[in-house]
């Protein structure tokens, strides 16, 4: 190579590494200093967004600034979700930061999603996953401005908290299967074509929804003695097909109901337990107990559970929404054989479906930052 085509091909190279600048290396933001930088890394962010990078393919990475928070100085994690409170040892599993293939993700700016938010209302409408999600979110903004005023509201199905010197608010409206569970007199009937609670869910601005964990469920557990589908009332039925019905109940109901210009939809994917070591290599392992690292690479042995397949046919051909309104978070979750809380957790039990906060959700919720900024 001679040295006037070194020197230009040293120009190339120079300027493919600006073009692909969304590379924002998070892990040279030092801690405490993250709002001096906000302005840029979130300029490049909105490059790399316009270049359509795939941000849920990639793997998880050690990252020593990892966690974003300490958990023991966060008021809102219930004890199934407090994994350091009750006696996890090994802390590894914190320190795991998600790292897109394509480009990097902003680190999660809680001023700056608060300022940016200003005036809005955020709701989280789902099963206790939705709530585990909404605690990590609570606490990744409590720690942003732990001194600032905060209000909490609890009705009947929903709980607030009101960030008052921003203005914004958080709110977890529960509700397990999105459609409706009503009384009648043969019994509790599921109503897979029916959505009553909606009236307060389209006056959000933000609206994630979650429902998967009870659609499974049967014996005691189960809180419904007949599903109505159709005019139809049935003893049971298949429990995919079920839950296809239920979910394309709320997505007519998305698209019927709710404002696209004030309101922003996003469906939370499925999310993984971890009971099941044939999934990740470990045949005969019945729980997470003994996980403390996660998957290597970006790709999980057990694969994509089936349930993902009905989600993505029904937002991508059954209704106006489209794979940007799902939050895609099923494989990355895979991967994290090691967030969930195992015996750390103040119920007792065995627990590897919800997951340890501080922990994997906070990437949850970066990644909801990253697609709303
Ligand atoms: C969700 O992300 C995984 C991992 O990148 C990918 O395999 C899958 O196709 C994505 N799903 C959709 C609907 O985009
Ligand atoms: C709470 O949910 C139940 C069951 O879906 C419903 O019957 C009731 O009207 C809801 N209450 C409010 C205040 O929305
Ligand atoms: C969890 O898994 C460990 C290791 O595989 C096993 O020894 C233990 O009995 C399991 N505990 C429960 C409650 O399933």
């Amino acid at each position: 190579m001679g040295r006037g085509s070194l020197v230009s091909y040293l120009i190339v190279l120079v300027a493919v590494l600006i073009e692909s600048s969304c590379v924002v290396n998070s892990s040279t933001i030092i801690k405490g200093k993250i709002g001096i930088n906000i302005g840029s890394i979130i300029k490049k962010w909105k490059i790399a967004k316009k270049n359509g990078y795939n941000i849920y393919e990639g793997s998880w990475v050690y990252d020593d600034s990892y966690p974003l928070y300490d958990s023991s100085a966060c008021p809102f994690i219930r004890k199934e979700f407090n994994c350091l409170k009750y006696g996890r040892l090994d802390h590894e599993y914190l320190k795991y930061r998600w790292q897109p293939k394509q480009c990097d993700l902003p680190r999660f700016d809680g001023i700056d999603f608060l300022t940016r938010f200003n005036g809005k209302k955020i709701m989280f409408v789902g099963d206790s996953l939705s709530l585990n999600h909404y605690e990590s979110l609570l606490c990744l903004l409590h720690a942003a401005v732990p001194k600032s005023l905060i209000l909490q509201q609890t009705n009947e199905n929903s709980t607030s908290v009101f960030f008052k010197d921003y203005g914004v608010t958080i709110t977890l409206f529960h509700s397990n299967y999105l459609v409706d569970i009503e009384m009648e007199q043969v019994g509790r009937v599921l109503k897979l074509d029916s959505i009553k609670n909606g009236d307060l869910w389209k006056q959000m601005d933000i609206l994630v929804f979650n429902s998967w964990l009870w659609w499974y469920r049967s014996g005691a557990k189960q809180p419904w003695d007949y599903i109505q589908v159709s005019g139809k009332i049935l003893k049971d039925m298949n429990r995919m097909d079920a839950f296809r019905y239920g979910l394309t109940t709320w997505a007519k109901w998305v698209d019927s109901e709710v404002n696209p210009l004030k309101t922003k939809v996003f469906f939370q994917g499925i999310t993984p337990s971890h009971y099941n070591g044939a999934e990740w290599n470990k045949p005969g392992v019945t729980n997470c107990s003994l996980e403390k690292t996660p998957w290597s690479g970006s790709t999980y042995p057990g694969g994509m559970p089936l349930a993902s397949k009905v989600v993505n046919e029904v937002l991508s051909r059954i209704s106006k929404l489209g794979i940007e309104n799902l939050l895609n978070i099923t494989t990355l979750s895979q991967l994290r054989k090691d967030g969930h809380p195992g015996s750390h957790n103040g119920l007792g039990g065995m627990e590897c479906t919800h997951w340890c906060v501080a922990g994997v959700l906070d990437t949850w919720n970066q990644l909801l930052y990253a697609t709303l900024i």
